[in-house]
């Protein structure tokens, strides 16, 4: 698997785990429950990981296709 695939899947599953960690925290609230303060810190860290290989991924088509497989 070359670099440009890595940075792909692992943007696609940490949106997953990023996705399931917003929707508990809005399903917990529509229980009419409060989580911890630092539930609502978690989302930052695989965010932070989205924006890092999301830009990767967005600024590719710019730097020639020197890290492309095809
Ligand atoms: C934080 C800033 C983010 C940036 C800069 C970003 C950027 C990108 C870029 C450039 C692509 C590739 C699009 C293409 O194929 O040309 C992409 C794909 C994708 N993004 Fe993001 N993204 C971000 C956050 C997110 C978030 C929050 C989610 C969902 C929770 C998400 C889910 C996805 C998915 C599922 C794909 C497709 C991945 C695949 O091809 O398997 N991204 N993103």
């Amino acid at each position: 698997m070359n670099w440009t695939n890595w940075m792909r899947q692992v943007h696609r599953w940490t949106s997953l785990a990023f996705a399931v960690v917003v929707a508990a925290i809005f399903i917990t609230q529509g229980m009419g429950r409060q989580p911890a303060e630092w539930v609502y810190f978690l989302p930052l860290f695989p965010l932070a990981i989205l924006l890092a290989t999301g830009l990767y991924m967005f600024v590719l088509p710019y730097l020639g296709r020197r890290h492309t497989a095809g």
